[in-house]
């Protein structure tokens, strides 16, 4: 879906979309909001075949940037992967033959990452199976934000995705969107 008036663009990479539970409780929790443009990568690019003009343009027509996925190897799913490395190149200095006038593309927008992970929180930790914090495993995304000059924003995590029940689920997606809904009606300030 897409709105004139959109502030918010959600680029959801979910495989397996009809199994989701946590995922799917999201974007359900996020889906009627007017200002808000959700594209679902899977289903738009089935053979990962990206149309990497029109991603970049949606990226230039959005505030806020939200990454929503399932954390798949401590990564995202492999078709954000790609479109990350297809689509976020027009915002690094590096590249050649970068288009002439366009500088920084994406400099003041927001990041914001939405992950629903397996493992426990107590886990994610020094003493945990999972060794590390989860944001650390985040890195990656908070430094692609700082190099588009993106401003990053604290992640936000479901924990133990498969085993929740179905109302602790839906309470996470209620409180997904009042964030959401607080950073909208922020950049509506601004
Ligand atoms: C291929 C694959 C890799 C996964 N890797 C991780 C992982 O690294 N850490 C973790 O906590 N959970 C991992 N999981 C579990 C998923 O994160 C979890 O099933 C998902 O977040 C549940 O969300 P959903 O109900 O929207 O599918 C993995 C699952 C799959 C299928």
């Amino acid at each position: 879906m897409t709105a004139a008036s959109s502030r918010a663009l959600v680029i959801y990479a979910h495989p397996r979309h009809q199994t989701s539970r946590a995922c799917r409780q999201l974007l359900a929790a996020i889906s009627d909001l007017d200002e808000v443009t959700i594209r679902d990568l899977y289903e738009e690019y089935p053979d990962f075949h990206i149309n990497i003009g029109h991603e970049q343009s949606l990226l230039r027509n959005h505030q806020l940037v939200i990454f929503l996925f399932p954390l798949y190897w401590y990564s995202a799913p492999s078709l954000l992967k790609e479109w990350q490395d297809r689509v976020l190149n027009f915002a690094l200095d590096e590249v050649p033959g970068r288009a002439g006038p366009e500088q920084d593309p994406l400099q003041g927008r927001m990041l914001w990452i939405a992950t629903s992970v397996g493992a426990s929180f107590s886990s994610f930790s020094a003493e945990g199976g999972n060794r590390y914090p989860l944001e650390q495993y985040l890195l990656p995304y908070e430094q692609t934000a700082r190099v588009c000059r993106m401003a990053w924003q604290t992640p936000f995590m479901v924990c133990q995705a498969r085993r929740k029940p179905e109302s602790v689920l839906q309470r996470q997606a209620q409180s997904f969107r009042s964030i959401l809904l607080g950073k909208l009606q922020a950049l509506d300030n601004a």
